[in-house]
C-alpha cells in the first residue's frame, strides 16, 4: 500500500486539469455539466493548485484563491480562500490531506495572508488543523398557508420581475452594496459572476431557471420545482441592504399563488419568522456551518477588523499542526486593536481554532469557556474579551465555493 511518503505535493498546470476534474467528481460524487466548461478553471486558476502525485498519477488535489472579505467594523481582510480538497478514494487516510493543508499553509504564508477559509464537506476534519466553524447559516422551509404578515410589518412595495440577463448589473451593484456591510461575505470576481449568470445545469438539480425579484435595495433569486405533490420555490439567493427591502422581497415571495413551500438559507439572526403572525410558520430544517476559518498570522488578523468594547489583556495561543502560536498582548481602544507577542503571562489560553471561530463575529468566547475550550485565569478578562469580540449582527457567507 502507498503511503504520503511515496507521494509529492506540487503547484499544478494546465496539463493536470482533466485528472483534477476527475478527482473531484470523484471526491463530490458529481459530474461537471459540459455548459461548465467555459467557466472552469476560470475562478479557481490550475496555477493555484497544489497537487498530491504517485509516480505520473494525481491522487490528491486542492487549490486556493485570494479572496477580499468584509470583517466587523465593515473593513475587509485578504484571506486564502481553499476549494476543491479531494483526495482518491484509492489513497485515502494515508496523511495526503495532511500534506496538502502544510504546503497549502506554507503558501499562504509565504502570500503573508493572515486568514485562511473554507467550507467544509464535514465537521469531522479540519479542527485538527486549527480550523473552527466561523459562519453559521439556517435552512428554513415556509408553509405558505401559514404565512401571514403582522400588522407591523412594512409594505414598502417597489419589487419587479426582471429576467437575469436584465438585472444582471443591478444585482452586482446591490451585492456588492450588501457585502460591504455584511462581516464574512467576500467580494464576487467577475469569474464567479459569469458562471453566476450562466445559472449552469448542475446549479438547478432539477428545478427550473433563475426567477428574478428585484427591489431598489434587494433581490431575491428562486427556483420553481414540485416535489412530494407540493409546489416549491428555493430561493438560490437573497440579498436585501435595508430591512424594507428584505420585508418587500419577502411579501412577495411568500404571498405568490401556486406555491405551497418557500426554501431559503438565511442569516443566523435573520428577522424573517418575527414579520409574521405565526413565527413558526418558519421552520428550520437545518442549521450548521457556512464557512470555517483559521488565523495565519494573529496580530495581523486582530488588528484588521473593529471590536465593539476596549481590551487590555494577554492570550496565549496554542497552534501545534503550524508550530505557531505563543502569548500576544491584545489592546484595544475606540474599536481598533493592536496586538503583539509578549512574554507576558496569560489571563486565557485556547487553541488558535476559537480566534477562528470568534473573528467574524458567529460566536461569543463565553460559549467556548463554557465548552472547555478557553483556559480562564481571569474571569474578568473573558467578559472583557466576550464584550470586545461580539458584534451587532451575525455574519454571512458572500458565496460558496
Ligand atoms: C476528506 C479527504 C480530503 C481526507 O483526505 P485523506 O488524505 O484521507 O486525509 P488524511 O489521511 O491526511 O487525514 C488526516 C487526518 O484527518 C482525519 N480525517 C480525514 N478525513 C476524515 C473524515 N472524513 N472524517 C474524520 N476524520 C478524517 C484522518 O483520520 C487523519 O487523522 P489524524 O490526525 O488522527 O491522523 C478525503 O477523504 C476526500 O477526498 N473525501 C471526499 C471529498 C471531501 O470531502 N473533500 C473535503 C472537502 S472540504
Amino acid at each position: 500500500m502507498a503511503s504520503a511518503k511515496s507521494v509529492c505535493v506540487r503547484a499544478g498546470t494546465p496539463a493536470d486539469s482533466a485528472a483534477i476534474t476527475g478527482l473531484q467528481e470523484a471526491g463530490f460524487g458529481m459530474r461537471y455539466g459540459g455548459d461548465e466548461n467555459e467557466f472552469r478553471g476560470a475562478v479557481f486558476p490550475v496555477e493555484r493548485s497544489l497537487v498530491a502525485v504517485e509516480g505520473d498519477r494525481i491522487v490528491g488535489h486542492t487549490v486556493d484563491l485570494t479572496m477580499t472579505v468584509t470583517v466587523p467594523g465593515e473593513r475587509t481582510v485578504r484571506a486564502c480562500g481553499v476549494s476543491g480538497v479531494a483526495v482518491a478514494p484509492t489513497h485515502r487516510r494515508r496523511g495526503i490531506l495532511r500534506e496538502l493543508y502544510r504546503a497549502q499553509h506554507a503558501r499562504t504564508e509565504a502570500d503573508g495572508l493572515p486568514l485562511t477559509i473554507f467550507t467544509a464537506s464535514e465537521g469531522t476534519i479540519y479542527g485538527r488543523f486549527g480550523y473552527e466553524v466561523a459562519i453559521i447559516d439556517t435552512a428554513v422551509f415556509i408553509d405558505t398557508r401559514r404565512a401571514e404578515f403582522r400588522a407591523t410589518t412594512p409594505d414598502p412595495g417597489g419589487v419587479t420581475l426582471e429576467t437575469l440577463a436584465e438585472a444582471a448589473p443591478r444585482i452586482r451593484e446591490i451585492y456588492e452594496r450588501w457585502q460591504k456591510m455584511t462581516a464574512g461575505a467576500q467580494a464576487r470576481p467577475d469569474a464567479k459572476w459569469d458562471l453566476f449568470f450562466a445559472d449552469v445545469e448542475r446549479h438547478r438539480r432539477g428545478a427550473t431557471t433563475l426567477f428574478v425579484l428585484l427591489h431598489a435595495d434587494g433581490y431575491a433569486l428562486y427556483r420553481r420545482s414540485r416535489r412530494e405533490n407540493r409546489d416549491i420555490a428555493s430561493v438560490w439567493e437573497f440579498r436585501a441592504v435595508t430591512p424594507d427591502a428584505h420585508a418587500a422581497l419577502w411579501r412577495v415571495l411568500l404571498g405568490m399563488d401556486l406555491v405551497d413551500t418557500v426554501e431559503a438559507e438565511i442569516a443566523d439572526d435573520d428577522p424573517l419568522a418575527y414579520l409574521l403572525t405565526d413565527p413558526r410558520a418558519v421552520q428550520v430544517t437545518h442549521r450548521g456551518d457556512a464557512l470555517w476559518a483559521r488565523v495565519m498570522d494573529v496580530p495581523a488578523a486582530l488588528t484588521a477588523r473593529a471590536y465593539r468594547a476596549d481590551l487590555d489583556t494577554v492570550v496565549a495561543v496554542h497552534d501545534p499542526f503550524r508550530d505557531a502560536g505563543g502569548n500576544f498582548a491584545l489592546r484595544i481602544r475606540d474599536g481598533v486593536a493592536e496586538c503583539e507577542p509578549t512574554s507576558r503571562t496569560a489571563a486565557l489560553g485556547f487553541d488558535i481554532n476559537i480566534l477562528g471561530a470568534l473573528y467574524f463575529g458567529a460566536h461569543r468566547a463565553t460559549m467556548f469557556a463554557a465548552a472547555s475550550r478557553i483556559t480562564v485565569e481571569d474571569p474578568k478578562a473573558l467578559r472583557a474579551f466576550d464584550e470586545a469580540f461580539t458584534t451587532d449582527r451575525a455574519p454571512q457567507l458572500g458565496w460558496f465555493f
